[in-house]
């Protein structure tokens, strides 16, 4: 790139052509204060307080905005420029209510310390100040205290021009201005805590960290958000033994300097009374407080006694350190190789078929010309990558989305193919087609049109980097493994890899860590891998293939298995069909679950053992795509709540086959042995894990779907970010950003039944009833509705049924004589 040097207080600055007097100056190191200005966005020139003085120029000019040329002069200091300063900011105080005592802002607010530092030191205006009244909800998270706001437009622009939801606006004007929501409506976003983070005054804030903290107060540790799979670095500011709040750390490779709302406002269940304090044992019938010896001996017993008939279901919340050593603990000293930390596995869904992660980088997003959603809701499942694909759209990408429900992002969507629910298969296919003359003209596959269908086949087939995603609402569907397998073709065809996008929290980390029943760590065959980890291990690993987490739940109702050990996960309201879970459980004879909270599962297990949270280990975790990241504990865990992996070592010792570790580190040293390329801040090969996947095998057998009288509706079934899980739930910003749990229905299957939006709903099949808030919209194709699934109260896995993979509904007005309410279970 050519380079220009200009001389900025006397020193000479060589930048690229282009760079801006302000960026030139930081370059050098020289502080020019800035309000309105932020790295990540165009410069506005809304506040004037970048002022400078350029030689030949016969004003101050603003130096965020002003490109620099070859030979420019510049100075920061002069007496002009001073005065200019001084006189910015008297001005931007006017009205300032200077209240930063108690302003949440105060001590890292960009406008006192710029007031400190450059302002007059004493104002000329005695005037009444502008007075609102105070302060102004925006949602369930955010606050605003208008006579604060300076009207720097950052968090307008963060809205417009990095998340694209328009979720502030500003109105009125001159005096009057200010900052608000469209009809002054709770906030639409799921990126708005970063307009707080971005705010250079105390205008916006946090409900949840109001008058909680003062940043001096606050201890800074650096962690992962666990959340969603994208792994966002975050700051956790830590005061005493509590979490107060939640910062995104800056990493360019991951969510740079974002996050979404569920990482910054979803760390409140941390620090929650209800948190598991001590061992419970089942005395009696009932869960009592027990020692951890009575808690571990019981558990050893067990174990000693089901000789190889245990299993591990979860594990995908710790690191992937706890991931690793469960693995090795249930591979040799429980003597079984069925552990599966896919909870949620659809049995007849096509997530098992293949492995998880991106290829592709999240970087990569960001520079994508073609972009594929396949039943891949972004900004519901992975909503910091919607941020790098925004930024892509901004450069022309095109998006293709292939779903059976539009997407929220839909206006920045050119190709939007919404199908009906287990048609998407024929859509790719129709896809293909359009490339090779197959395609029957004029036929519309899944209610997509056959133009559109050419239109995005031709799009398709011209990108140079396009970048295919396929997510759970695909995989999970009827017909996911023809969608795979169409996904797949056109992959080769265009030269574009596949990522596939599934997976929450560290679920990545505990695959890759060997959490899989006929992998080991690294992705690795059992069968190739055996010899290395007896090698390592120094114990015999068991020979057979274990069985995936559907297989477990079959295995028990038939009273095949003796123990199940369940970590990090409740099995009752996540795994596909309830009445799998419940039949499991009435065959099991013991059943152990590990975890934070007493969730349902927990409720019906023998023995209960408190595990620490995310925020309270130290070791690793694994993104999507499959970067290793370093977490460090917060704050302490709660009574005598341990971490998973020194649980499974004691366990381990009491049944004479001890697993030691002194600490995290060591168990990653044992990993790196095993897994090629693990490193911290590495990403480890997802393309070849893929390769390296096994073979997989026939499609389970379902019977057709068939129709049912009186249940009319498909039900499609996907992820929400903000739900009510076992932490969610218990989390009370993230609970009243979830709202009611819900149901999506198409205006004209609503009117048939008479339901208007907001109605409250009974939605039933053939195997249970669930209270629901209905949603009218033309989102979801006529005939199917949509559910989110991650509402614990009431869990629509009660809805489905094993050995259909396709669940049919009805949706009536809520009756109360026929229902018991929210979340009913009646039938
Ligand atoms: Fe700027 Fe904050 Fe006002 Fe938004 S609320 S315009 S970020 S000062
Ligand atoms: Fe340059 Fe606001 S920072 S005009």
């Amino acid at each position: 790139m050519p380079l220009m040097t200009l001389t900025i207080d006397g020193h000479e600055v060589r930048v690229p052509k282009g760079t801006t007097v302000y960026q030139a100056a930081k370059h050098a190191g020289i502080e020019i204060p800035i309000f309105c200005y932020h790295d990540r966005m165009p410069p506005l020139g809304a506040c004037r307080m970048c002022l400078v003085k350029v030689e030949k120029m016969p004003r101050l000019q603003t130096s965020c905005t002003l490109e620099g040329t070859d030979g420019m002069v510049v100075s920061t200091t002069s007496p002009e420029v001073v005065a200019g300063q001084e006189a910015i900011l008297e001005y931007l105080l006017v009205n300032h209510p200077l209240d930063c005592p108690i302003c949440d802002k105060g001590g890292e607010c960009p406008l006192q310390d710029q007031a400190f530092r450059w302002g007059p030191g004493r104002s000329r205006f005695v005037e009444v100040k502008r007075d609102y009244a105070k302060p102004v909800s925006l949602g369930p998270v955010l606050v605003l205290d208008r006579e604060r706001c300076i009207l720097c437009w950052r968090c307008v622009r963060f809205g417009e021009l990095i998340a694209g939801d328009d979720a502030l606006k500003g109105f009125e004007r001159s005096f009057a201005s200010e900052i608000n929501t469209a009809f002054t409506l709770p906030v639409q976003s799921k990126f708005i805590g970063n307009t707080i983070t971005i705010c250079p005054v105390g205008a916006l804030t946090a409900k949840s960290y109001r008058f909680i903290s003062r940043p001096w107060d606050n201890r800074e540790v650096s962690s992962v958000c666990t959340h969603c799979g994208v792994g966002c670095a975050v700051h956790l500011d830590v005061r005493g033994n509590s979490i107060t709040r939640v910062r995104a750390r800056e990493a360019p490779a991951v969510n740079d300097v974002w996050l979404c709302d569920l990482g910054f406002f979803g760390q409140a269940y941390v620090g929650r009374e209800d948190r598991l304090h001590r061992p419970l044992v089942r005395r009696d019938g009932a869960l009592v407080d027990a020692t951890w010896d009575e808690a571990l001996d019981t558990v050893a017993r067990h174990l000693r006694a089901a000789n190889g008939r245990a299993a591990l279901l979860g594990g995908g919340r710790g690191t992937n350190e706890d991931a690793y050593v469960l693995g090795r603990f249930f591979r040799t000293v429980a003597g079984t190789n069925t552990v599966d930390s896919r909870v949620d596995l659809a049995p007849h869904g096509a997530s098992a078929a293949v492995p998880w992660g991106m290829v592709s980088s999240i970087a990569e997003l960001g520079t994508a010309d073609v972009i594929v959603l396949a039943g891949c809701d972004i900004t519901e499942d992975y909503p910091v990558l919607w941020l790098r694909m925004k930024q892509a759209v901004d450069r022309g990408a095109k998006i293709i989305a292939i779903t059976p429900k539009r997407l929220e992002i839909d206006r920045f969507i050119t190709h939007q193919l919404v199908h009906r629910y287990g048609v998407g298969a024929e859509v790719l296919a129709a896809l293909l087609g359009g490339r090779t003359g197959r395609r029957r003209m004029g036929s519309t596959p899944g209610g997509v049109s056959d133009e559109a269908l050419q239109a995005a086949s031709a799009v398709l087939m011209a990108a140079s980097r396009p970048i295919i995603l396929i997510g759970r609402l695909a995989l999970d569907a009827p017909d996911g493994y023809e969608a795979l397998d169409g996904l797949q073709e056109i992959c080769r065809r265009i030269g574009a890899p596949l990522n596939v996008m599934r997976g929450k929290s560290n679920e990545f980390g505990a695959a890759l860590a060997g959490l899989l029943p006929d992998h080991g760590p690294g992705g690795r065959s059992l069968g190739a891998m055996r010899a290395d980890l007896e090698s390592i291990w120094g114990e015999p690993v068991a020979s057979e293939r274990g069985m995936t987490a559907p297989e477990m739940l079959e295995a028990g109702a038939r009273g095949i298995l003796s123990m199940l050990y369940v970590v990090g996960a409740d099995p009752a309201t996540a795994v596909h069909h309830r009445r799998s879970w419940t039949e499991a459980r009435a065959g099991l004879p013991f059943l152990v679950v590990q975890d934070a909270f007493l969730t349902e599962t927990a409720q019906a297990a023998d023995v209960v053992l408190p595990a620490l949270v995310i925020a309270e280990k130290s070791g690793t975790v694994s993104n999507i795509e499959g970067r290793v990241q370093r977490i460090d504990a917060a704050v302490q865990g709660p009574g005598e709540a341990r971490g998973d992996w020194a649980i499974l070592s004691q366990l381990s010792a009491r049944l004479g086959r001890p697993i030691a570790y002194s600490a995290w580190g060591e168990i990653f040293d044992e990993m790196r042995h095993l897994i090629p390329g693990l490193e911290v801040d590495q990403r480890i090969p997802v393309r070849g894990i893929q390769d390296g996947f096994q073979a997989r095998g026939p499609k389970p057998e379902t019977p057709p779907a068939e129709s049912v009288t009186g249940y009319p509706l498909t039900l499609v079934v996907g992820d929400v970010l903000f739900d009510r899980g076992a932490m969610t739930s218990r989390d009370p910003a993230i609970a009243d950003l979830a709202g009611e749990a819900w149901v999506m229905i198409h205006p004209d299957d609503a009117a048939r039944g008479g339901i208007v939006d907001g109605d409250a709903v009974v939605v039933s099949s053939p195997a249970a009833s669930l209270a629901l808030r209905a949603r009218v919209s033309a989102a979801i194709a006529r005939g199917d509705v949509y559910v989110p699934r991650g509402f614990d109260g009431t869990p629509v896995n009660l809805l489905t049924e094993p050995g259909r993979a396709t669940t049919l509904v009805r949706v009536r007005a809520f009756a109360p004589a026929g229902v018991g309410g929210a979340g009913s279970r009646a039938r």
